[in-house]
């Protein structure tokens, strides 16, 4: 038995964790058996791995401890949550997975994309995603987006989120070419497009996808 995979991808500000919240609802009141994660995090040990990734703090991390860290808190991401969950037969929304290592790692800070694709094939345990949706947005509205997020609760951007314009540009390139490479899974989605339109094709999608709910008890059309 396999479950569907659906992950939520896109740069800061994008909108993908509102969205993915949002299908969450839709799909539970459809009666559907769906989980949610985020990656990193996800475990106790993920989250304590993206504490360190996102700390501001940490300005000084390697490139190739960036991409370690990342694949560290998948590996065991996959391992205690995505393994069990799809072959349980479960949905499962995450928020990012290995698409995000190849636009911010990969076009992002340049490191290999072979290696990069071999770290996440290991990582993933050969899992990939049956769906993923792709939030493409300007950086500079998505970085507008999470600064006045941010300002109420003065909390500083995090480690990635301060880095400059021109690696938010190359890390949209990335899921562009990820999306015009793979377009039967990554569908790409104009993120200025209002929430609610957003999350209607979202819906579409995914329930052309998946197919009619089972009924629920009591609700048994009389042709079965
Ligand atoms: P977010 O999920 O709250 O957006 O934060 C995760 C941050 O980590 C975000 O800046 C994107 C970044 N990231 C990578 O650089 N590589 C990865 O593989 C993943 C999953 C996230």
């Amino acid at each position: 038995m396999r479950g569907f995979f659906v992950t939520f991808e896109g740069g800061e500000g994008s909108g993908k964790t509102t969205q993915l919240k949002t299908l969450l609802g839709h799909l539970r009141s459809a009666g559907r058996d769906v989980v949610e994660t985020r990656d990193p995090g996800g475990t106790a040990i993920g989250n304590q791995i993206r504490g360190l990734l996102l700390d501001g703090e940490n300005a000084r991390m390697d490139s190739l401890t960036e991409l370690l860290l990342y694949e560290a808190s998948r590996a065991q991401l996959v391992q205690e949550i995505v393994q069990p969950v799809l072959a349980a037969g479960r949905i499962l929304l995450c928020d990012r997975f290995t698409d995000s290592t190849v636009a911010y790692q990969g076009y992002g800070r340049g490191v290999d994309l072979d290696l990069i694709g071999r770290l996440n094939a290991s990582a993933a345990r050969g899992i990939r995603p049956d769906l993923t949706f792709f939030l493409d947005l300007d950086p500079v509205v998505g970085l507008e987006r999470v600064k006045r997020r941010l300002a109420p609760s003065r909390a500083p951007r995090d480690r990635l989120e301060g880095e400059a314009l021109a690696f938010h540009e190359r890390v949209r390139q990335g899921f562009r070419a990820l999306a015009a490479t793979e377009p039967e899974r990554v569908i790409a989605l104009d993120a200025v497009q209002s929430l609610a339109e957003l999350a209607a094709e979202i819906r579409r999608r995914v329930d052309a996808r998946l197919g009619p709910a089972e009924a629920a008890p009591g609700t048994r059309r009389r042709s079965e």
